[in-house]
């Protein structure tokens, strides 16, 4: 089992940093002396975390990406406060040191004085890893907003990444902000994800404020069979299409026209998709069934026996979800988990749906084209609503001593 136990040597730099943080506890003599020292060895490994449910954080490609879906997902944007680039690399070293941990089912020690406020919110302890996965995404406005190259890095901004367009059928909720920096956290275990986004938060303190989080969930039914939206539908079936290094390469992992900070990353694209439940609810299994082009129960393509067998374009309804799909000739991975957010009060019905999250290695040429054909004909569209939109460059993985983000502030 890894450990991040910090360095052992104090720096002038971080004796600053931590006598800011106990500069309560100093006052108070020996304490804060010992409160210093427990924090500078502050962090510690889970035993109860076992070496099977763990994502390592360093590698060459960021996890939560092909990773295998976790039944939890928590997705929040934030909005980077901090002025200078060498505040916004504090708060991404912080956020990387804490990011290894987590995902080693690790926790941040307790400073040793009960006069500070502990290191680490706690509600994680003994849980362990539970597969949590952090990935993190940079989105347009983190390189300029209001035509101001914030923080010198404009000329690297990668390709492909600009806001997609406003669809016909969007019904966008009027505050909503990509915001400048996306964080997935997934974990099959909601407490240990929440643990891991609140603990970003806490960290990101005078630096980065969340603007928005959304929280969704899948269950995978026994022996890892597809999970199902909350149509009732398997949903994900077509990603075993490119279940390969090949495939991954030729639909996921940006390629080398990227500047080289992205090279191996992917970009993220976020649709909040409310599902009308109860007009759906309503309709006939056959209408249902037309409106994606398979069986419900198998999940076959009509034509096809069963769930993986190949899909025939023309047995499928013409405005079905999958022959649009299809017809695109694009493919993308998708991630998608399904939400829950009460009772809209406006009209009595249930707030419910997708957070619909595709990765893919050019979202121009992949999931918006996929995107505009499905919005101007999909049957779907009868029983959703698209009410918020985002695309985020995720760059790849780092290697230990680096901190997320380095290759592109320090390129
Ligand atoms: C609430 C919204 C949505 C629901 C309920 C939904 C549901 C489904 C279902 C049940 C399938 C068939 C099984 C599978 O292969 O996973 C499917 C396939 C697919 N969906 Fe969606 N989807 C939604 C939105 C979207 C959006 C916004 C896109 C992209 C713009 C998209 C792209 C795809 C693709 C590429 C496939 C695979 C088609 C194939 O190659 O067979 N979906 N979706």
């Amino acid at each position: 089992m890894k450990s991040d136990k910090g360095s052992s040597r104090l720096t002038r730099r971080d004796f600053l940093k931590l006598s800011a943080v106990a500069g309560a506890a100093l006052t108070l003599g020996g304490g804060g002396a010992s409160a210093i020292m427990s924090a500078l060895g502050r962090d510690q490994s889970t035993a109860a975390a076992s070496e099977s449910d763990k994502h390592p954080f360093y590698g060459a490609r960021q996890s939560g990406i092909v990773t295998p879906q976790q039944k939890y997902m928590y997705l929040a944007s934030f909005r980077v406060i901090a002025e200078s680039k060498g505040e916004l690399s504090a708060m991404l070293k912080e956020w990387t040191k804490f990011s290894t941990l987590a995902a080693d089912g690790g926790h941040r020690q307790d400073s040793g004085s009960n006069l500070l406020p502990p290191p680490d919110t706690g509600e994680s302890v003994g849980l362990g890893a539970a597969n949590l996965t952090l990935t993190f995404g940079f989105g347009e406005s983190f390189f300029a907003a209001d035509g101001k190259d914030r923080f010198g890095i404009n000329h690297r901004k990668p390709l492909y990444l600009q806001s997609i367009p406003h669809m016909p059928k969007d019904h966008l909720e009027p505050s909503f902000q990509a915001g400048d920096i996306a964080v997935q956290v997934c974990a099959d275990d909601q407490q240990i994800a929440f643990h891991s986004l609140r603990n970003l938060i806490r960290l990101a303190s005078g630096k980065a404020i969340v603007n928005w989080m959304e929280e969704g969930f899948i269950s995978v039914p026994d022996g890892g069979q597809t999970p199902r939206n909350l149509f009732g539908f398997k949903d994900g079936t077509a990603n075993l299409l490119h279940h390969s290094d090949k495939g991954y390469n030729d639909v996921v992992w940006a390629g080398q026209s990227e500047p080289l900070w992205m090279q191996g990353g992917s970009y993220l694209a976020y649709r909040k998709i409310r599902m009308l439940l109860e007009v759906w609810d309503r309709t006939s299994l056959k209408d249902q069934e037309d409106t994606f082009g398979r069986t419900k129960e198998s999940g076959a393509a009509y034509g096809a026996a069963g769930e993986f067998d190949a899909v025939t374009a023309a047995r499928l309804p013409a405005d079905s979800h999958v022959e649009l799909a299809k017809q695109s000739r694009q493919s993308i991975h998708r991630r998608a988990y399904s939400y829950t957010g009460g009772i809209d009060s406006r009209t009595g019905q249930l707030d419910a749906g997708l957070l619909f999250l595709s990765y893919q290695r050019n979202p121009q040429e992949q999931f918006i084209p996929m995107l505009r054909l499905m919005q101007s004909k999909d049957r779907l569209n009868e029983y959703t609503q698209h009410v918020a939109s985002a695309l985020y460059a995720c760059p790849p993985g780092i290697r230990e001593g680096q901190y997320i983000g380095q290759s592109l502030l320090e390129a």
